[in-house]
Protein backbone atom coordinates (compact mmCIF):
# COMPACT_ATOMS: atom_id res chain seq x y z
CA UNK A 1 0.00 0.00 0.00
CA UNK A 2 1.05 3.63 -0.85
CA UNK A 3 1.90 6.42 2.33
CA UNK A 4 -0.61 8.75 2.05
CA UNK A 5 1.69 11.75 2.92
CA UNK A 6 -0.47 14.59 2.63
CA UNK A 7 -0.58 18.23 3.50
CA UNK A 8 -3.51 20.83 3.64
CA UNK A 9 -2.70 23.60 3.25
CA UNK A 10 -4.69 27.03 3.28
CA UNK A 11 -6.37 29.91 4.71
CA UNK A 12 -7.31 29.99 8.76
CA UNK A 13 -10.95 29.11 8.46
CA UNK A 14 -10.59 27.65 4.70
CA UNK A 15 -12.61 24.14 6.32
CA UNK A 16 -8.80 22.34 6.87
CA UNK A 17 -9.90 20.48 10.00
CA UNK A 18 -13.38 19.58 8.92
CA UNK A 19 -12.38 17.67 6.16
CA UNK A 20 -8.85 16.35 7.56
CA UNK A 21 -10.73 14.44 10.23
CA UNK A 22 -13.18 12.72 7.89
CA UNK A 23 -10.38 11.65 5.25
CA UNK A 24 -8.47 10.68 8.44
CA UNK A 25 -11.02 8.63 9.63
CA UNK A 26 -11.90 6.84 6.37
CA UNK A 27 -8.48 5.52 5.64
CA UNK A 28 -7.28 4.98 9.33
CA UNK A 29 -4.40 7.74 9.19
CA UNK A 30 -3.82 9.54 11.73
CA UNK A 31 -4.70 13.79 11.30
CA UNK A 32 -1.60 16.34 12.55
CA UNK A 33 -2.66 19.38 13.51
CA UNK A 34 0.05 21.82 14.92
CA UNK A 35 -3.17 23.91 15.90
CA UNK A 36 -4.46 20.68 17.94
CA UNK A 37 -1.01 20.22 19.47
CA UNK A 38 -0.27 23.35 20.33
CA UNK A 39 -3.91 24.14 22.07
CA UNK A 40 -3.84 20.67 24.53
CA UNK A 41 -0.54 21.85 25.43
CA UNK A 42 -1.82 25.42 26.52
CA UNK A 43 -5.00 23.66 28.02
CA UNK A 44 -2.57 21.36 30.24
CA UNK A 45 -0.60 24.68 30.96
CA UNK A 46 2.63 22.12 30.15
CA UNK A 47 5.99 24.31 29.28
CA UNK A 48 5.15 24.27 25.48
CA UNK A 49 1.84 25.49 26.26
CA UNK A 50 3.05 28.07 28.29
CA UNK A 51 5.47 29.35 26.00
CA UNK A 52 3.28 29.63 22.49
CA UNK A 53 -0.60 30.68 24.59
CA UNK A 54 0.33 34.74 23.98
CA UNK A 55 1.62 33.81 20.31
CA UNK A 56 -1.47 31.50 19.63
CA UNK A 57 -4.10 34.51 21.00
CA UNK A 58 -2.83 37.56 18.95
CA UNK A 59 -2.86 35.35 15.95
CA UNK A 60 0.90 34.64 15.27
CA UNK A 61 3.05 32.10 14.13
CA UNK A 62 5.12 30.04 16.69
CA UNK A 63 8.53 29.95 15.99
CA UNK A 64 9.81 27.75 12.88
CA UNK A 65 12.44 25.60 14.94
CA UNK A 66 9.46 24.75 17.96
CA UNK A 67 7.05 23.67 15.62
CA UNK A 68 9.62 21.47 13.32
CA UNK A 69 10.91 19.47 16.15
CA UNK A 70 7.63 19.09 17.45
CA UNK A 71 6.42 17.69 13.91
CA UNK A 72 9.38 15.77 13.92
CA UNK A 73 8.80 14.12 16.77
CA UNK A 74 4.93 13.24 15.98
CA UNK A 75 6.02 11.82 12.25
CA UNK A 76 8.09 9.31 14.11
CA UNK A 77 5.54 7.76 15.94
CA UNK A 78 4.40 4.04 14.64
CA UNK A 79 0.79 4.99 14.11
CA UNK A 80 2.16 7.16 11.14
CA UNK A 81 3.41 4.40 9.25
CA UNK A 82 0.51 4.03 6.50
CA UNK A 83 1.08 8.10 5.95
CA UNK A 84 -1.21 10.90 7.66
CA UNK A 85 -2.65 14.26 6.83
CA UNK A 86 -0.88 17.24 7.92
CA UNK A 87 -3.13 20.16 8.60
CA UNK A 88 -1.72 23.29 9.42
CA UNK A 89 1.94 22.54 9.02
CA UNK A 90 4.23 23.58 7.07
CA UNK A 91 3.31 27.28 7.52
CA UNK A 92 6.63 29.09 5.96
CA UNK A 93 8.99 27.97 3.23
CA UNK A 94 11.27 27.21 6.24
CA UNK A 95 9.14 24.84 8.16
CA UNK A 96 8.94 23.83 4.25
CA UNK A 97 12.49 23.29 4.00
CA UNK A 98 12.95 21.32 6.96
CA UNK A 99 10.32 18.54 6.33
CA UNK A 100 11.59 17.97 3.06
CA UNK A 101 14.84 17.12 4.92
CA UNK A 102 12.98 14.23 6.80
CA UNK A 103 9.83 13.09 4.54
CA UNK A 104 8.54 12.60 1.65
CA UNK A 105 5.23 14.17 0.74
CA UNK A 106 2.78 12.37 -1.79
CA UNK A 107 0.33 15.94 -2.38
CA UNK A 108 -0.61 19.44 -0.94
CA UNK A 109 -4.05 19.91 -1.16
CA UNK A 110 -4.64 24.13 -1.34
CA UNK A 111 -7.82 25.04 0.27
CA UNK A 112 -9.41 28.41 -1.30
CA UNK A 113 -12.24 30.45 -0.12
CA UNK A 114 -12.94 34.29 -0.03
CA UNK A 115 -11.99 35.99 3.06
CA UNK A 116 -15.55 37.22 3.72
CA UNK A 117 -16.73 33.70 3.74
CA UNK A 118 -13.52 32.75 6.15
CA UNK A 119 -14.49 35.50 8.64
CA UNK A 120 -18.13 34.48 8.33
CA UNK A 121 -17.04 30.63 9.49
CA UNK A 122 -14.16 32.01 11.89
CA UNK A 123 -16.60 33.77 13.75
CA UNK A 124 -19.20 31.58 14.09
CA UNK A 125 -17.05 28.28 14.21
CA UNK A 126 -17.44 26.59 17.96
CA UNK A 127 -15.52 23.59 19.11
CA UNK A 128 -15.97 21.22 21.77
CA UNK A 129 -13.17 21.11 24.89
CA UNK A 130 -13.65 17.46 25.18
CA UNK A 131 -13.24 15.50 21.63
CA UNK A 132 -12.65 18.49 19.14
CA UNK A 133 -15.72 18.30 17.11
CA UNK A 134 -15.93 21.36 15.25
CA UNK A 135 -19.14 23.01 14.50
CA UNK A 136 -20.32 26.46 13.45
CA UNK A 137 -23.67 28.32 14.88
CA UNK A 138 -25.83 28.37 11.64
CA UNK A 139 -24.12 25.85 9.40
CA UNK A 140 -23.81 22.73 11.67
CA UNK A 141 -25.35 23.67 14.61
CA UNK A 142 -25.39 21.01 17.69
CA UNK A 143 -28.57 19.54 18.43
CA UNK A 144 -28.56 20.63 21.77
CA UNK A 145 -26.99 24.60 21.73
CA UNK A 146 -23.22 24.82 23.44
CA UNK A 147 -23.15 20.56 23.46
CA UNK A 148 -20.88 18.10 21.86
CA UNK A 149 -23.69 15.80 19.68
CA UNK A 150 -20.73 13.09 19.61
CA UNK A 151 -19.33 12.97 23.26
CA UNK A 152 -21.59 15.58 25.43
CA UNK A 153 -18.38 17.90 26.02
CA UNK A 154 -19.17 21.72 26.20
CA UNK A 155 -18.20 23.88 22.85
CA UNK A 156 -16.39 26.70 23.10
CA UNK A 157 -15.01 29.62 21.23
CA UNK A 158 -11.12 29.24 20.27
CA UNK A 159 -9.64 32.87 21.69
CA UNK A 160 -8.13 33.51 18.35
CA UNK A 161 -11.52 33.20 16.75
CA UNK A 162 -12.44 37.03 17.81
CA UNK A 163 -12.53 39.24 14.94
CA UNK A 164 -8.64 40.89 15.33
CA UNK A 165 -7.54 37.61 15.79
CA UNK A 166 -8.77 36.64 12.93
CA UNK A 167 -7.65 39.76 10.71
CA UNK A 168 -4.05 39.15 12.23
CA UNK A 169 -4.16 35.76 11.04
CA UNK A 170 -5.43 36.53 7.59
CA UNK A 171 -2.60 38.80 7.28
CA UNK A 172 0.08 36.37 8.50
CA UNK A 173 -1.81 33.63 6.01
CA UNK A 174 -0.76 35.99 3.58
CA UNK A 175 2.48 36.84 4.55
CA UNK A 176 4.00 33.91 5.63
CA UNK A 177 1.97 30.88 4.08
CA UNK A 178 0.54 32.11 0.62
CA UNK A 179 3.93 31.42 -0.59
CA UNK A 180 3.62 27.65 -0.17
CA UNK A 181 1.35 27.83 -3.09
CA UNK A 182 3.92 28.43 -5.26
CA UNK A 183 6.96 26.64 -3.37
CA UNK A 184 4.49 23.18 -4.13
CA UNK A 185 3.73 24.56 -7.37
CA UNK A 186 7.02 24.44 -8.41
CA UNK A 187 7.66 20.91 -7.24
CA UNK A 188 4.45 19.79 -8.84
CA UNK A 189 2.96 18.47 -5.79
CA UNK A 190 0.04 21.14 -5.36
CA UNK A 191 -3.37 20.34 -6.26
CA UNK A 192 -5.72 23.50 -6.18
CA UNK A 193 -9.27 22.34 -4.72
CA UNK A 194 -12.67 24.40 -4.37
CA UNK A 195 -11.46 27.11 -6.91
CA UNK A 196 -14.53 26.97 -9.28
CA UNK A 197 -17.46 26.77 -6.95
CA UNK A 198 -19.65 29.33 -5.10
CA UNK A 199 -18.83 29.55 -1.72
CA UNK A 200 -22.20 28.64 -0.14
CA UNK A 201 -22.37 25.56 -2.34
CA UNK A 202 -18.34 24.45 -1.15
CA UNK A 203 -19.53 22.07 1.74
CA UNK A 204 -17.07 19.73 3.65
CA UNK A 205 -18.98 16.81 1.64
CA UNK A 206 -17.97 18.17 -1.80
CA UNK A 207 -14.31 19.30 -0.17
CA UNK A 208 -13.52 15.85 0.73
CA UNK A 209 -15.37 14.39 -2.40
CA UNK A 210 -12.13 16.42 -4.50
CA UNK A 211 -9.38 15.25 -2.49
CA UNK A 212 -10.57 11.71 -3.08
CA UNK A 213 -10.80 12.60 -6.33
CA UNK A 214 -7.09 13.32 -5.96
CA UNK A 215 -6.22 10.35 -3.55
CA UNK A 216 -7.66 8.46 -6.52
CA UNK A 217 -5.54 9.85 -9.57
CA UNK A 218 -2.15 9.32 -6.97
CA UNK A 219 -3.08 6.15 -7.07
CA UNK A 220 -3.20 6.25 -2.77
CA UNK A 221 -6.75 4.67 -2.38
P1 LIG B 1 -4.61 26.20 13.44
O1 LIG B 1 -5.33 25.45 14.48
O2 LIG B 1 -3.88 25.44 12.38
O3 LIG B 1 -5.64 27.22 12.80
P2 LIG B 1 -5.84 27.73 11.28
O4 LIG B 1 -4.91 27.37 10.22
O5 LIG B 1 -6.02 29.15 11.49
O6 LIG B 1 -6.97 26.86 10.81
P3 LIG B 1 -8.34 26.78 11.43
O7 LIG B 1 -8.38 25.66 12.43
O8 LIG B 1 -8.79 28.13 11.95
O9 LIG B 1 -9.26 26.52 10.17
P4 LIG B 1 -9.60 25.24 9.34
O10 LIG B 1 -9.18 25.46 7.93
O11 LIG B 1 -9.13 23.99 10.01
O12 LIG B 1 -11.19 25.33 9.37
P5 LIG B 1 -12.29 24.41 10.08
O13 LIG B 1 -12.36 23.08 9.41
O14 LIG B 1 -12.16 24.46 11.57
O15 LIG B 1 -3.56 27.19 14.09
C1 LIG B 1 -3.86 28.00 15.21
C2 LIG B 1 -2.61 28.72 15.67
O16 LIG B 1 -1.59 27.77 16.08
C3 LIG B 1 -1.89 29.58 14.62
O17 LIG B 1 -2.47 30.86 14.50
C4 LIG B 1 -0.44 29.61 15.18
O18 LIG B 1 -0.34 30.51 16.25
C5 LIG B 1 -0.29 28.21 15.72
N1 LIG B 1 0.25 27.29 14.69
C6 LIG B 1 -0.38 26.18 14.20
N2 LIG B 1 0.39 25.56 13.29
C7 LIG B 1 1.54 26.28 13.19
C8 LIG B 1 2.70 26.16 12.40
N3 LIG B 1 2.86 25.17 11.50
N4 LIG B 1 3.69 27.10 12.55
C9 LIG B 1 3.55 28.09 13.44
N5 LIG B 1 2.46 28.28 14.22
C10 LIG B 1 1.46 27.38 14.09
O19 LIG B 1 -13.63 25.21 9.65
C11 LIG B 1 -13.87 26.55 10.07
C12 LIG B 1 -15.40 26.74 10.28
O20 LIG B 1 -16.07 26.58 9.04
C13 LIG B 1 -16.06 25.73 11.23
O21 LIG B 1 -17.04 26.38 11.97
C14 LIG B 1 -16.65 24.67 10.32
O22 LIG B 1 -17.81 24.07 10.90
C15 LIG B 1 -16.99 25.47 9.09
N6 LIG B 1 -16.76 24.70 7.88
C16 LIG B 1 -15.72 23.90 7.64
N7 LIG B 1 -15.79 23.37 6.41
C17 LIG B 1 -16.91 23.90 5.88
C18 LIG B 1 -17.51 23.78 4.63
N8 LIG B 1 -16.97 23.03 3.67
N9 LIG B 1 -18.67 24.43 4.39
C19 LIG B 1 -19.18 25.23 5.33
N10 LIG B 1 -18.63 25.42 6.54
C20 LIG B 1 -17.51 24.76 6.81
Amino acid sequence: MKKINIILLGPPGAGKGTAAKQIAEKHSIPQISTGDIFREAVKKETELGKQVKAIMERGELVPDELTVSLVKERLAQPDTSNGYILDGFPRTVNQAEALSEFQEIKAVINFNLPEEEIIRRLSGRRVCKNCGAIYHITDFPPKKEGICDKCGGELYQRPDDKIESIKKRLEVYKEQTAPLIDYYRGKNLLYDINTTIEPKDITPEVSVKQIEEIFEKLGLT
